[in-house]
């Protein structure tokens, strides 16, 4: 039965059909969804940290409008996802114990400190930028809640690369020699780390022979990673910022630049929990978590109240 199940099954996915949260579905495919859209909804919220780190020291009052208005959209992305990944049957209980107890990966980018205020455009920029060459894809995914997540998600991300980049055009432009060579250091610490985003080389990547023949992923973490970097090298040249990699040079032949090689090693230490700031980042989650216990309590408690009042 669960044979002919599967049968009909990839035959939808092969006709390029999207699964419904309701619909059969192997228990692979479950796992693999949420998987990646539990990782995908803490990276979100974990994701809101380095941000929310300059929201009181916006050097104007436009800035922090849009940056309040950024970290925000960041927390609705992380609810949509968890209501995603929970139509597949996972509680959100659980997946906060998954991120709470650091059992749940979460993107590797967030475990680098905001150093300046410039890092805040460049993460606008760069890791936004490289966000939205890794999402647009996954508008296309087979599970359809998610592939309906991803087309909001991505329009704010659009907004958000925007604003990024044009609060370094502003310092590139009309700032200081020290205003400039601010933007430049963000650059050459932020440039490696969104490289890394797009997870390990193909050859590497776990997950992706699976997750592509079940159009999970429509493109490889290779693909994505050079179609970012033929995107954001002409960008840099407007800016009038390089990336510090001696190897990147424009190739005629292949028609995209040629990259210098990761530091797969520093990639999987963060991955792992040990980079600088992995343990900041999970103790300011957990007490996030536990000093809003009291709301969940009395929000809990309000409901209970309600709901015997509406019988009596
Ligand atoms: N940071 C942390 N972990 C990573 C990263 C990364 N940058 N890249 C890969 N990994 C993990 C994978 O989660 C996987 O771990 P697991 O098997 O224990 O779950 C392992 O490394 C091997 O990688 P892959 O086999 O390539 O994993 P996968 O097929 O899931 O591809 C990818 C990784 C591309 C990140 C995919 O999960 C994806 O597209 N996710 C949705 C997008 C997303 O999560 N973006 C978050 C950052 S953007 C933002 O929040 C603004």
């Amino acid at each position: 039965e669960d044979a002919r199940k599967e049968a009909a099954f990839e035959a939808r996915i092969a006709a390029g059909d999207f699964i419904e949260a309701k619909d059969w579905m192997p228990e692979h495919y479950r796992k693999t969804l949420v998987r990646q859209i539990s990782q995908h909804a803490h990276s979100e919220i974990v994701g809101m940290l380095p941000e929310g780190n300059w929201i009181s020291r916006a050097p104007t009052l436009k800035r922090k409008a849009i940056l309040l208005a950024k970290v925000q959209d960041e927390g609705g992305h992380g609810l949509y996802l968890y209501a995603a990944a929970e139509t597949l049957g996972t509680s959100r209980d659980q997946m906060l114990d998954a991120l709470h107890s650091g059992k749940a990966k979460y993107s590797s980018i967030f475990n680098y400190p905001t150093l300046t205020w410039a890092d805040i455009g460049v993460i606008g920029w760069l890791v936004d930028g490289a966000a939205i060459m890794n999402q647009v894809p996954l508008c296309r995914c087979s599970f359809a809640p998610y592939a309906r997540a991803m087309i909001r998600v991505c329009r704010e991300e659009s907004f958000h690369q925007r604003q990024g980049y044009e609060s370094l055009l502003v310092m590139m432009r009309d700032g200081t020699e020290a205003q400039k060579a601010m933007v430049q250091d963000a650059v050459n610490r932020w440039w490696w780390p969104s490289l890394m985003m797009f997870g390990p080389a193909d050859k590497d990547s776990s997950n992706s022979e699976q997750s592509m023949r079940w159009g999970i992923k429509r493109i490889s973490n290779d693909d994505l990673r050079q179609k970012f970097v033929d995107a954001t090298i002409p960008q840099a040249e407007v800016l009038g910022v390089t990336v510090p990699d001696a190897d990147l040079k424009w190739n005629a032949e292949t028609g995209q630049y040629d990259f210098g090689a990761i530091d797969w090693a520093e990639f999987w230490r963060v991955v792992g929990g040990d980079g600088p700031c992995n343990r900041e980042r999970l103790a300011t989650r957990v007490k996030a978590w536990d000093d809003g216990a009291w709301v969940r309590e009395a929000a809990l408690a309000h409901a209970k109240k309600q709901a015997t009042r509406a019988q009596a």
